[in-house]
């Protein structure tokens, strides 16, 4: 998950990183509030989770209250690489003497963290990687030792910090390894990083993305989600602990296993090509066992999608036999009801699938087809689809 600049700079805050005074605004009326609040000059930021915001027009200075609600009217609605503006951060204006760049960043290649710095900051870092390569300091960072005093002090003069800056960046680095390590992130970057003009060493500006794989060591980074950003289905999905992607075709695919549904995936496009084109709607993995409760939660979800127009419920009965798995679909149709309302082409195979066909036939439920092969049910789905 990636934080918003404004979540950056309170992360920052916390582990003692110095960072200017900032306020969040969501109106013009509030960016004047915000700025009467800090006084004196202040900077009004778009707060979108993508790079460039100061060259798309979405960081503007403001010498006055007045200043920063025009400033705020200017950049709120703002399209900024397909993110539009919702909110504001209002920070209090640094007087920048100097520039710099530092990171740090998981390094998959190698298996290790890797820090990124440099002296010469104030431009894109791609760029700077790019047209000046020398002046960017690639140090290893081990994960085991992190970033100690001594280490803090090997990147920036490997930065070409000179001497007397040295001293004051290294423990800002260090502080910023603390946020990296503690918070479980996989990015922790400040461009710029600056050196005041009466000396003091500050992040202006942070990008901090957190590793999901570790949202379970960390319920309060639960908050930090846009909730105004999550596909309300995927939402859906996840309080269900379903394993649910969103994508763009008609037909919704169910079935037990990843591999089993990547394949129906497959199998579907491929269908869907004698169809008109039609084409999976999603994926939708709902585990070993198939219960009425979990393929209702799964039917739901899919049938919620309103580009849907027909199910392919895929299922290979293992440790869950399929007679349990007819029985959650009859249960599931029951429990859902009128909201049941798109054609299910179902395919059992694997254990027990003779009583799991018998008990799918009996129910004669009019929505489901039973089709026996996975290529036939798929052939049958993306037809249902096509009309
Ligand atoms: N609080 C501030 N006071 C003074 N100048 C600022 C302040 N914040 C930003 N700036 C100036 O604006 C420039 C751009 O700001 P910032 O780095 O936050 O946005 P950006 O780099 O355009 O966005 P992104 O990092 O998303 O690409 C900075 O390099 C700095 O010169
Ligand atoms: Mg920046």
């Amino acid at each position: 998950m990636d934080l918003f600049e404004y979540q950056a700079r309170d992360l920052f805050e916390r582990y003692g990183v110095p960072v200017l005074a900032g306020v969040v605004a969501d109106t013009p009326e509030d960016a004047r509030a915000a700025a009467e609040r800090l006084g004196g000059v202040t900077v009004v930021k778009a707060q979108v989770k993508t790079g460039g915001r100061g060259k798309a027009g979405g960081v503007k200075v403001a010498k006055s209250p007045d200043e920063a609600e025009e400033a705020a009217r200017a950049i709120l609605g703002l399209d900024i690489k397909g993110h539009v503006v919702k909110r504001l951060m209002i920070a209090a204006g640094a007087r920048i003497d100097r520039e710099f760049y530092f990171s740090v960043l998981l390094d998959r290649a190698n298996r290790s963290y890797l820090s990124l710095s440099s002296y010469s900051g104030g431009m894109e870092i791609e760029e700077l990687a790019v047209e000046r390569p020398d002046e960017l300091a690639r140090i290893e960072v081990d994960p085991l030792e992190g970033v100690t005093a001594e280490k803090a002090r090997e990147i920036a003069v490997a930065a070409k910090f000179p001497e007397e800056l040295v001293d004051k960046v290294a423990p800002v680095f260090e502080a910023l390894w603390s946020v990296y390590r503690d918070e479980d992130a996989t990015l922790v970057e400040v461009n710029p990083l600056v050196l005041t003009e009466t000396g003091e060493v500050i992040a202006l500006d942070g990008k901090v993305t957190l590793d999901d794989n570790a949202a379970f060591r960390h319920p309060e980074h639960e908050a930090l989600a846009d909730a105004g950003d999550v596909d309300p289905l995927e939402a859906k999905a996840k309080e269900h602990d379903l394993n649910y992607v969103k994508l763009d075709g008609e037909v919704g695919v169910i079935g037990n296993g990843a591999g089993l549904v990547m394949s129906t995936l497959d199998v579907v496009s491929y269908a869907g090509e004698k169809h008109g084109g039609v084409r999976p709607a999603n994926f939708l993995d709902i585990g070993g066992g198939a219960s009425a409760d979990v393929m209702a939660a799964g039917l739901d979800v899919i049938l919620g999608d309103p580009q849907v127009r027909s199910v392919f419920v895929n299922v290979f009965g293992g440790i869950t036999a399929c007679d349990a798995v007819a029985n959650g679909i009859v249960g599931a149709l029951g429990k859902l009801g009128d909201e049941a309302d798109k054609p299910l082409v179902v395919r059992l195979d694997g254990n027990n699938v003779e009583e799991g066909r018998r008990i799918l036939a009996e129910a004669a439920h009019p929505l489901v087809t039973v089709v026996d092969t996975m290529d036939a049910a798929a052939d049958r789905a993306a037809e249902l689809a096509a009309h």
